[in-house]
């Protein structure tokens, strides 16, 4: 079999791959540049239509370096939205996981094709476990934080990047200006994509995290190296395995996903129309 060669493969720019993205993308939607970038995860999928007049949609496919998604659930679509003030904003619905195995640049091609577009503020959206048991499935929750437990990063070479405050406290505030009751927490990102052990979700607990997932931390990285201004909401789909008395399943998730789906989706329109 023959593998026709990615344009992200080595030794390929993988900025220079981005520029040619935004390029596309500005060709396909009439829209020059873009303010504000968003990537919606499980759960958060209604927001494009909250936010403002949806200007085109775009299958990623036709989109530089973008993948085929591997998962129902996720929308493999790029749209530019004008919000009602006339800001543009890209929505990724689009993600690749570092599980899927094609490499860490594949898995931020679209923070880094958000920022070739202009986007000043990148969005990264969520469905995770909850760590701590005050938090119920279906809560969203801002990130505060994270730790990356993929042992692998978007930098490549003597890339050496500030990570204090990667989660805006600015944003922060401006969603709390949205719904004062968003509580907050620290990241974890697991390779996955199984789910964690119990152990697993002890040891994230014990060093720090709040919140478990498996995507979202090499993307913000990948954003505070565009030097965007990043923030991150978790939609808690169900407490993290053994935190939870039940196993886990992706149905479960799906499902708690589509409960919160519109209230969290308004939510997210409301904080994109605050930003400035
Ligand atoms: N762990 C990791 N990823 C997830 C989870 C979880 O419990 N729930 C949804 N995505």
């Amino acid at each position: 079999m023959t593998h026709e060669p990615h344009p992200l493969d080595h030794p390929a720019d993988p900025f220079e791959v981005a520029r040619t993205a935004a390029s596309d993308i500005a060709r396909l939607t009439g829209v020059e540049r873009h303010d504000v970038a968003v990537t919606l995860g499980s759960g958060w999928g209604r927001a494009a239509e909250l936010i403002g007049e949806t200007v085109a949609t775009i299958p990623a496919t036709e989109v530089t370096g973008f993948s085929r998604p591997a998962l129902e659930g996720h929308v493999g679509t790029l749209r530019s939205v004008t919000t009602p003030d006339g800001r543009h904003v890209l929505v990724i619905g689009a993600r690749t996981h570092y599980y899927e195995g094609h490499g860490v640049r594949r898995v931020v091609h679209s923070v880094r094709t958000a920022a070739a577009t202009g986007a000043k503020q990148m969005i990264l959206t969520n469905g995770a476990g909850g760590i701590k048991e005050s938090w119920s499935p279906g809560q969203p929750v801002l990130i505060s934080d994270q730790i990356n437990l993929t042992g692998d990063s978007p930098l490549e070479g003597a890339t050496f990047i500030d990570m204090t405050d990667l989660y805006s406290a600015r944003l922060r505030e401006v969603a709390r200006e949205v719904d004062a009751s968003l509580d907050e927490g620290v990241y974890c990102q697991f390779r996955g994509p199984q789910y964690e052990t119990p152990a697993e979700v002890q040891m994230a607990k014990a060093i720090g995290g709040h919140i478990v997932g498996m995507s979202t931390a090499l993307e913000a990285i990948a954003a505070r190296q565009a030097g965007m201004e990043v923030l991150g909401f978790s939609l808690i789909t169900n407490l993290a395995a053994g935190i939870s008395p039940t196993p886990l399943s992706h149905a479960e998730v799906i499902e708690a996903g589509k409960a919160a789906e519109a209230r969290i989706s308004q939510l997210l329109a409301d904080v994109i129309g605050r930003i400035r």
